[in-house]
This record gives structure tokens, C-alpha cells and sequence, in this order.
């Protein structure tokens, strides 16, 4: 079987690629490689949290599995004044993530290696965005959702987006039954973005 993008150590012979894209109205270039998620292009469903994502100025925000680092360098640009902390279990992708911030002239970010929430352990906030790895299994994705209200601020949320076909809609279910509330924001290209807000603000 292949190598899974979420390996610690990915062996993949390197294919080194960049590309450009415009969103929500800024430009951004990103590095990508072979052993990475999406390694050649914008995955749909990243796409579709970033059009849907509302972070204000000021925010503090975690990409849960960052891959090379689009959703949490678009998130750095968007919340001007924010805090952005990027993460991910896979050291390769950790490092393009840290050239992609550098790459696009973030300063209001930073990139830290490990499992789920281990690497922010010390830290909460406003939003925690991710798209979520599937491929790794429910355990993963529950400890994702389960995980997150002891690290949201009052009021904060967990945005997710996941193909309806891969459990969008029982993701929901494990959400609500986590924040007691989880609402679709955006739907499109047969992925769902969902929302789930702590109670409390
Ligand atoms: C579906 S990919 C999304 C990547 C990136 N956010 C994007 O939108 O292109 C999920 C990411 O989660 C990472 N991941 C898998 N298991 C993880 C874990 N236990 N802790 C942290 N990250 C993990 C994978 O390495 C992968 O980069």
C-alpha cells in the first residue's frame, strides 16, 4: 500500500511543487511535495472552509493538521492583529508549512510538530480550524472534535469540513453532541463546512 500523507517521517521520493492562488481576494504562492496532502494543488474542501471562514482582527487561531499550511497562513492574513499557530504530526509537511509562512510574508504565525492538541496544550482559542484526516480513522477525527472545547476560548469555535461521503453528517452528530450545537455554514463540490461554537461569551 502507499504511503499515507499523515505518516511522522513520510519516505516518498520528493516531487517538489509550488503554485499560485488568489483567496478571498489576497495572493498567496504555497511549496508542496510528494508525502503531503494535496501535495499538487488546493483541496476542494480546504477551499470551501476558507470562503466560509469568518475570523475577525485580533483572533487567536489553530490549523489542527496543517499540511503545507494553507488554511492557517490564509487565516494569518485574514485576522489582522491575530495569532496563528499551525500544526501537524508530519514533518515534512511542518517544514513547507514553515516555508509557505515565510514564502508569503506572515509574521503573525508560527508552525509547532505533533499529535492533535499535545502541541498546544498551553494555549486556547478563538477558532480551531481544520480538515480533518479522514484517512486516519474515527478515532482521530473524535478525538478531534472531543479534544477541542477545553482548548476554545468562551465562545469560540471548531470549524471542520469533511465530504458528505466520507461522514460529513455523523461528524456533525459527534459534534453536537460535543458543543451541544453544530450547524452546516457552507456546502458545495460534495463537501460540508460545519460549525460548533462553546457556549459561554
Ligand atoms: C486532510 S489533511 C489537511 C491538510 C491541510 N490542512 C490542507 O487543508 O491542505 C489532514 C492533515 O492532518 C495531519 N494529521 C493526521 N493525523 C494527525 C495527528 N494525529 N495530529 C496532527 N496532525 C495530524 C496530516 O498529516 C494532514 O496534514
Amino acid at each position: 500500500m502507499g504511503e499515507q500523507y499523515f505518516e511522522t517521517r513520510p519516505r516518498s521520493t520528493h516531487r517538489p511543487g509550488r503554485f499560485a492562488v488568489t483567496i478571498r481576494g489576497h495572493p498567496f504562492t504555497f511549496q508542496t511535495d510528494a508525502g503531503v496532502f494535496s501535495g499538487r494543488r488546493l483541496d476542494r474542501g480546504s477551499e470551501l472552509l476558507l470562503a466560509a471562514l469568518e475570523v475577525g482582527p485580533c483572533e487567536s487561531i489553530l490549523d489542527l493538521g496543517c499540511g503545507y499550511g494553507i488554511i492557517g497562513i490564509v487565516a494569518a492574513r485574514l485576522s489582522e492583529g491575530g495569532r496563528v499557530v499551525l500544526t501537524d504530526v508530519n514533518e515534512r509537511a511542518v517544514a513547507l508549512a514553515n516555508a509557505n509562512v515565510n514564502a508569503n510574508g506572515i509574521r503573525n504565525a508560527e508552525v509547532r510538530t505533533g499529535d492533535l492538541y499535545e502541541p498546544v496544550a498551553d494555549l486556547a482559542f478563538d477558532h480551531i480550524l481544520a480538515n480533518p484526516p479522514i484517512r486516519a480513522g474515527r478515532v482521530i477525527v473524535d478525538r478531534i472534535v472531543v479534544d477541542a472545547p477545553p482548548r476554545l476560548l468562551e465562545g469560540g469555535s471548531l470549524w471542520l469540513v469533511a465530504r458528505t461521503r466520507q461522514g460529513a453528517d455523523s461528524i456533525r452528530v459527534r459534534m453536537a453532541k460535543a458543543f451541544g450545537n453544530a450547524t452546516i455554514v457552507k456546502r458545495g463540490s460534495g463537501f460540508k463546512v460545519l460549525r460548533s461554537t462553546k457556549p459561554g461569551a
